[in-house]
């Protein structure tokens, strides 16, 4: 998610480069940015909204600015703990403004660690979880540690996942830690930078030092040392970069599109991190706590839509009356609500007109609304009466990937806290393996094997049954919006009632089986009414079935529970429209005519 920069050594430059490098971050999304300079003291400009609030907040300080300083952090913010604004845009500082810090990821002991630090009189200005940093490196330096001292002995208190950098008033070194964020190190004859990705400072610098989980980083001017939790000095190479700057905002993926089909192990965990207990098999979701819906009623566009069927889904298996409703539809013919009802929007952006407009009708009409978004401080978290973040950090690519599992997910999440008698005990197992199979996949794919041996087809259709039912719909979206090819998604039990009229030797089908059972052997009856008419069969498949029998190809996804297979199934789906659409040449992270956050209805 979002950026860091830093930067020793430069001296006058110290501004330029902080702002230059925020500049070559902004790929990454982000809702607000700042910086903060050690000179005897820390000075900080911050800003909500793009880069240029505070480019303007910067030069309005003129010649007279104290930001200014050997050592310099910045930051882009991508909200996770309260919405963006000024006082939540990072840096921030302890009370005493002697230290400031920037932070990316979730500190998730956050609530417990401000308590204690409001009850030592600590003053806090922010709603981010980050802010507990400085505080907590302000209390160990009144204890006579120095600079470096607490700032691990902060960072020794924090769970959950962050890459944090500090400059001290007092002292001409940048401090650095990470876990589970990225952050890298450039260095030079005589200076040294860090940064969440190589682009930020890759005009100054290609030698780069990959700082590790765990590893501490500090910087000065000319010199760079690396240890670990205990203070051990680690010897690290100095890699050279060969990529150009074009490259590395994509982490050296082609496209944003497949950088965030690769981002998915790590954003189902940062989706499921701090909400399952494994030990218990219980969901615990500080945004669902107290919540008791009698029914559920989803309103979504376009994948969050296919979301929303899957949603609606799991909690009727649940035992709780749920539907689905295309957002745009929706207040056309308003559904029966009653005191119960909760109205469930799910949306990426949460700035999908559509989807607010069904939100405020059901608001209007007095029901309980929980928004299901990825984008803290987005209208859709502001309106409704709760918000369920699905925090699978800044999507680029227009067509929706990451975030459709990531939603898949935290339907699950939903539907056992709303269960009458949960099974929450067998999905929670499976959500904890799900990152790793996703990984399993993505390493073993033969997606774009398949992709060239399909490319030039007439059409595609997909079919898949119950909960994979939203994922033949989601795989033929996929392929449409990036292809430009015809693309149709079906139950697959509706085929013979139409569709099949158009199926031929010239179109492929995609069909979703796992498990055994009723449902997939009803779908093997539908892949051999297909093969019967000549159609190519790719089968996604666990192999539990017999599917494979009648395919033409495999497209192979390892056992889990029925309502998670469904994430696996899909990333194998988003791999093929991928490479189909790259062999075309395809315009993959802008296609034509579409918007990432369609906000006209
Ligand atoms: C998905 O690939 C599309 N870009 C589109 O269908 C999208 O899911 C839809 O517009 C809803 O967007 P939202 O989730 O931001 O509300
Ligand atoms: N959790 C922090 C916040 O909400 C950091 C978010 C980020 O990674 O930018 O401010």
């Amino acid at each position: 998610m979002c950026g860091i920069i830093g930067c020793v050594g430069r001296d006058a430059e110290t501004l330029d480069v902080l702002l230059s490098g925020l500049d070559s971050l902004e790929y990454r999304g982000y809702d607000s940015a700042g910086v903060a300079l050690a000179n005897g003291s820390v000075a900080v400009e911050k800003r909500e909204g793009e880069l240029g609030h505070l480019k303007n907040a910067v030069a309005a300080g003129g010649d007279t600015s104290d930001l200014r300083g050997p050592a310099g952090i910045g930051h882009t913010r991508w909200s996770t703990h309260g919405p963006p604004s000024d006082e939540n845009a990072h840096p921030h500082t302890d009370c005493a403004g002697e230290v400031a810090v920037v932070h990316n990821g979730i500190i998730e002991n956050y609530d417990e660690l401000k308590a204690d630090l409001l009850d030592a009189g600590h003053e806090f200005d922010s709603d981010t979880d980050s802010e507990v940093v400085p505080h907590l490196v302000e209390d160990a330096l009144a204890d006579g540690a120095t600079p470096e001292e607490a700032f691990r002995a902060a960072v020794a208190r924090l769970e959950g996942s962050y890459a944090l950098a500090a400059v001290f008033g007092d002292s001409e070194a940048i401090l650095a830690t990470r876990e589970g964020s990225p952050l890298v190190l450039g260095v030079a004859d005589n200076a040294a930078y860090l940064a969440s990705d190589v682009p930020a400072f890759l005009e100054y610098t290609d030698r780069v030092v990959y700082l590790d989980d765990g590893e501490f980083a500090r910087l000065e001017s000319g010199s760079w040392t690396v240890t670990d939790r205990e203070g051990r000095l680690l010897e690290k190479s100095v890699s050279r970069v060969e990529w150009d700057a074009e490259q590395t905002a994509k982490s050296g993926y082609d496209h944003y599109m497949l950088k965030e089909i690769h981002e998915q192990p790590q954003a189902l965990r940062k989706c499921l991190r701090g909400r399952v207990d494994e030990l218990t098999g219980t969901v615990d979701v500080d945004a669902l706590a107290g919540l008791a819906a009698e029914s559920v009623q989803f309103v979504a566009c376009g994948t969050s839509y296919h979301a929303a069927l899957f949603g609606a889904q799991s909690l009727r298996e649940a035992g709780v009356p749920a539907q689905a409703f295309l957002a745009s539809e929706y207040a056309t013919s308003p559904p029966p609500v009653s005191d119960g009802t909760l109205v469930v929007g799910i949306t990426q952006s949460g700035e999908t007109a559509d989807t607010l407009s069904a939100l405020r009708e059901a608001k209007n009409r007095g029901v309980e609304t929980l928004a299901m978004t990825n984008v803290v401080g987005s209208t859709a978290s502001r309106e409704c009466d709760r918000t369920l973040f699905i925090r699978a950090g800044p999507e680029i690519g227009v067509a929706a990937t990451k975030t459709f599992s990531s939603q898949v997910v935290a339907c699950n999440l939903l539907s056992a806290s709303l269960a009458e008698q949960g099974d929450a005990r067998d999905v929670v197992e499976a959500l904890r393996d799900l990152p790793g199979q996703v990984q399993e996949i993505l390493d073993s794919s033969r997606a774009e094997q398949v992709a060239e041996r399909f490319v030039y087809s007439e059409g595609y259709f997909f079919i898949g049954r119950g909960h994979h039912h939203p994922v033949a719909l989601e795989g033929a979206l996929k392929m449409k919006e990036i292809t430009y090819e015809h693309a149709e998604g079906f139950p697959a039990g509706e085929l013979k009632h139409g569709p099949l009229a158009l199926v031929t030797s010239e179109t492929p089908v995609f069909a979703v089986v796992t498990g055994r059972g009723e449902k997939a052997t009803k779908t093997i009856g539908n892949v051999k009414e297909v093969e019967a008419r000549d159609a190519p069969v790719v089968a996604v498949t666990d192999g539990v079935s017999e599917v494979e029998r009648y395919a033409d190809a495999v497209l192979e996804i390892p056992e889990t529970h029925p309502r998670v297979a469904p994430v696996l199934a899909n990333v194998q789906l988003q791999l093929v429209a991928y490479f189909v659409a790259k062999q075309l040449g395809r315009s993959i992270d802008k296609p034509r005519n579409l918007a990432k956050s369609v906000t006209v209805e």
